[in-house]
Parts: structure tokens; sequence; C-alpha cells
């Protein structure tokens, strides 16, 4: 009876471990095949008969007791685990998020989809054409001969006697009239290059968007109407255009284009250079000549091209005050328009 109080003693200190680990020696200890309360069993035979049963009951119970409670204590200690490891993982919903910059397009991209948005809901379709030109397209079908002085304004950049970086969409007009037969009602908009200076509305590299309508009965009047459509669906329902005579040799006539000053109004101011008028690029009736280079017959035909610069477009619609912006990749400037 001593033993089992001892025992049941020691059983109590031993219970009180913090570590799982050591919870299973304890069971080891007490349980095992050479523990502790199996011992108590063989003591048995020492015993009284008399004895014997009521012994044999209390080592029993002792045997219990220690089993439930170390079963007890085993789910314990599995809970403060599994809640330290939680703690671990924990998550502060409250801290404040971490911000991923998303990217976007270029404002040159997104005013090139805006051009052919527009002229898509109009009827044209979208063409496009190597920046690798040959001098036949950029210049000669064009009705710009050898010694044109013409050629002299568009300081080009020759990569082969006869090749060339093209120094404007027009070639775009010839690919196209020789592969398609009228109607034809496309625009075209893509990089030019040109050896000009760099300043505030130079660049070497730049865009122009291109459209060309050929049909039967085609007037000048239809020329007007494209392009006053295509500014007041871009700049806005009140803008105005303007149409003044100028020359382009692979036009006849030819005519310069500039839309009312979307700042001012038309009232005059800093960006107008207080003209009211800002120049948009070259337009007119498509020469004789030209058609004739493709096998379309004048006397059928008429077209009308125009030519406009896209960085143009963009300056004076999102209010940029220099084309170098375009290519400086200034995070400041691009993210603006996201
Ligand atoms: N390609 C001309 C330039 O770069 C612009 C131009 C003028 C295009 C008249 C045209 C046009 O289609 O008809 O200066």
């Amino acid at each position: 009876m001593k033993e089992i109080e001892e025992i049941k003693k020691e059983f109590e200190e031993k219970i009180k471990t913090k570590s799982i680990e050591e919870l299973k020696k304890v069971e080891t200890h007490f349980l095992g095949r050479k523990g502790k309360v199996v011992d108590l069993f063989k003591t048995l035979k020492n015993a009284t008969e008399e004895n014997r049963k009521n012994i044999g009951q209390q080592i029993n119970d002792l045997k219990s007791y220690v089993e439930e409670t170390i079963s007890k204590r085993l789910k314990e200690l599995e809970e403060i685990e599994k809640n330290k490891l939680l703690a671990n993982e924990r998550i502060d919903i409250t801290l404040p998020g971490i911000r991923l910059e998303t990217g976007g397009l270029h404002i040159l991209s997104k005013v090139m989809k805006e051009v052919e948005d527009i002229f898509l809901s109009m009827g044209f379709d979208v063409m496009t054409g190597p920046e690798i030109e040959s001098d036949y397209y950029n210049f000669e079908a064009l009705n710009i001969p050898e010694f044109h002085p013409a050629r002299d304004m568009q300081d080009t950049f020759y990569l082969a006697k006869k090749i060339l970086l093209r120094t404007q969409t027009s070639p775009i007009q010839i690919r196209t009239m020789e592969k398609y037969k009228p109607p034809i009602r496309i625009i075209a908009i893509g990089r030019c290059y040109r050896r000009d200076a760099i300043d505030s509305s130079h660049s070497p590299i730049f865009h122009q968007v291109e459209g060309l309508v050929i049909d039967k009965n085609v007037s000048f009047s239809s020329l007007k109407g494209t392009l006053l459509e295509f500014t007041k669906k871009m700049f806005g329902e009140e803008t105005k255009i303007r149409f003044s005579p100028s020359y382009f040799p692979f036009v006849e006539p030819g005519a310069e284009t500039a839309i009312s000053c979307v700042i001012c109004k038309g009232k005059g101011c800093r960006v107008c250079k207080y003209t009211g008028w800002l120049e948009m690029g070259g337009s007119g009736m498509v020469h004789p000549n030209v058609l004739k280079n493709v096998n379309i017959d004048p006397e059928e035909y008429q077209g009308f091209a125009f030519g406009w610069g896209v960085e143009r477009i963009a300056m004076i619609k999102y209010g940029i005050p220099d084309i170098r912006m375009f290519l400086q990749n200034d995070l400041r400037f691009l993210e603006q328009f996201k």
C-alpha cells in the first residue's frame, strides 16, 4: 500500500512535464513492460490471501488513473503545441498591404489606338507597311522624281543606295493600291524617320497617320468631311478645321490642314502662337501621276489622301509640351497616362 502511494506521488510530479517527448518517457516509466505499475502486480504474490483482492483492485485503479491522466495530459500538450504553430503563422490583416505596380500602354500606343478606333468606326481598314523602304515607294511612285527638290526637304536616312528608312507613311498608299482594286478606304499608322535636328517639336523618330480613299466621284469635300469628322471625334464637337493651299508632289490640289486651337478655342494663346490654329499635316487630291503608277485610270477614279503627325495629335489632346518626352521613358511622365 505504501508503495502504491509512493508511485502515485512520483507520478504526480512527473506528469507536470511540458514536453510531449518527456511525457512518452513518463508513460514507459510507469506503464511499460518493465514499468513501475506493472512491477507492482508482481508483488501481489507476496500479499496474504485476504489482502490480495483489495491490493489488486488498488493497483488496477492506479493503472487506470495513470493511463487516463497521461492521455489527458497528452491532449493538453498537443493543443498547446498547435496554438504555438498557429501563433507563428498568424497574419495581421490590419497591416497595410504591399502595392504591386501594374504596367500600362505607352501614351503614343494609346493615341494610335484611339485614332484607329475612330477611323474603323467610319468604315476604314487599317494597313501597315515596312519601315525599311525602297526609293521607289518612298519617293518615285509618289511623283517625287530623283532630282525633285522635295527629296531635299525630307532629310533621309539611307541604308544603301536606294534603300532607306521611310520618311513618311505615304509609301503605304502605293503598296495598298498595288494590292487592292478600288474602292479603297484605308488608314496606316506607322513610325517614320528623318535626319531632323532634335528640339521640342522635332524628333528623328516620329509617327504619322496616313489616310487614302479611292473611288468614283470622290471630291475635295469628301476629304474635308472625313477630316472634320475625325477631328470632332478626337478633339471635341466644337473643333473646327481649316485648309490652306500647299504643295505636296503626290496630290493636286494640295492643302495644309489645321484645327482650331483646343486650348484657347481659337482666340489665340501661346500653344497656337496666337494664331488660333494648330497645324496637323498635309492633305490633297491624289495626283493623276500617282494613280497611273499603280494602273488606276484617273479618268475613272479619284481619291484623296492625308498625312497627320501622331505625336502632334497626342501633344494637343493630352497637353504634352515637348516631343522628346515620348522617347525619354521617364516613369513620372508615362505613369500619368496609365
Ligand atoms: N507625307 C507628307 C509629309 O510627310 C504628308 C502628306 C501630305 C501626306 C499630303 C498625304 C498628303 O497623304 O496627301 O509631309
